[in-house]
């Protein structure tokens, strides 16, 4: 039987370019060779598309873009092509079965590359369009797990026509919430434009700081916990994962403490009680289908010392490289990552043929 051709996109315009490639290579190398073959295709931080046909290991160090044989390639949204248009000296078409997201951040799976694979008619792994873009947006998402009963931190949003009513939004922020808060972007990532808010300056800093990142800026309230996360898995009847901890030195998951300090430990599975244990993985199913994701998200808690949890975050395409939580979850759960990507494959092939019968 003819291999599925899985086109895995990797790189993006979003500052988490790089952190994209570790994950793009890890699932490269753990598709099952004897049913797949993979279609390798990235972007440079530029936005140019690359069709890249040399070896896995040297998307890592970056050196990918640099490769002789790598060729401008376009997905056409035109369904006709069922695939990428190789711009060489004659235009050549590589038809792909399926499209495998692994962008992190704006331009990726906030929507824009569900959007593209909708037009060209190719399944895709992941969430839809809303889905994706709704959690994307950390205020969108919010509102949505409000409205189905998820405890969520208190926030007030910010839009760029506010700032000329600073002094406003900093007293109602301090008697409404009380210091210190968090400030961040609505959409974002890896912890860029995030600070913490002790008093009324650091809130007018952090709210500009946020800004430089997008139009829309939340403040939240601080909750004081330890933070745990879930992975969830499947479609119409998803599963979640034995729960994992994140653990870093300073104030909280800072840009620094992810990817510069080097002391944060990823612990899969996490020391907590069974009860916590049992309302983390039953929440993070609840956010997962309020949602309305598919296939595949991680879902972010805080446990507060009286046992109270509170939703962090979701990520509809988690980082998959060797030591990021996501595989180590699933395979706690007893699917190892191979299986966890036919799987994968399989529900977004599933998908498509529900929605063409
Ligand atoms: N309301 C909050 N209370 C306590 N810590 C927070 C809060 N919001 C964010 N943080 C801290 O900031 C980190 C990054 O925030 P998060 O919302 O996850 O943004 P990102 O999408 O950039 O990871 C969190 O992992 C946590 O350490
Ligand atoms: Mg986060």
């Amino acid at each position: 039987m003819a291999k599925i051709k899985v086109a895995v996109i990797f790189g993006g315009t979003s500052p988490e370019h790089d952190a994209s490639l570790s994950s793009a290579a890890n699932v490269i190398k753990n598709i099952p060779a004897d049913k797949y073959e993979v279609v390798a295709v990235g972007i440079t931080k530029k936005g140019r598309w690359l069709y890249y046909p040399g070896d896995t290991s040297m998307l890592t160090t970056g050196k990918w873009e640099n490769y002789p044989d790598c060729t401008p390639a376009i997905l056409s949204p035109d369904p006709i092509h069922n695939g990428f248009i190789l711009l060489g000296e004659d235009s050549v078409v590589k038809k792909v079965d399926v499209v495998f997201p692994m962008l992190f951040g704006r331009n990726g799976t906030d929507g824009a590359i569900e959007g593209l694979c909708e037009l060209s008619g190719i399944p895709y792994v992941g969430s839809g369009i809303a889905s994706s873009a709704n959690c994307m947006d950390k205020d969108i998402a919010n509102t949505i797990l409000e409205y189905n009963g998820i405890p969520t931190a208190r926030r007030y949003v910010v839009t760029r026509p506010d700032l000329k009513r600073m002094d406003d939004i900093c007293s109602a922020v301090s008697s409404e919430m009380g210091f210190p808060v968090f400030v961040k972007p609505a959409c974002g990532g890896s912890s860029l434009g995030v600070s913490k808010a002790y008093d009324a300056m650091g809130l007018a800093d952090g709210i500009k700081l946020a800004f430089t990142h997008d139009n829309k800026v939340i403040i939240e309230e601080f909750i004081q916990g330890r933070e745990l996360e879930c992975a969830v898995f499947g479609s119409d009847k998803p599963i979640a994962s034995p729960v994992g901890e994140v653990t870093f030195d300073g104030d909280y998951y800072s840009y620094d403490a992810k990817y510069v300090l080097g002391s944060t430990k990823l612990i899969a599975p996490a020391d907590i009680d069974s009860t916590s244990e049992k309302n983390i993985r039953e929440t993070a199913i609840k956010v997962f289908t309020a949602l309305d994701c598919c296939g595949l998200a991680m879902t972010s808690f805080f446990l507060s010392p009286d046992g109270r949890i509170t939703f962090g975050e979701i990520n509809t395409l988690p980082r998959m490289s060797p030591v990021s939580l996501y595989p180590r979850l699933m395979k706690e759960l007893g699917v190892p990552l191979p299986e966890l990507l036919d799987r994968l494959i399989t529900i977004a092939l599933e998908r498509a043929d529900i929605s063409t019968d």
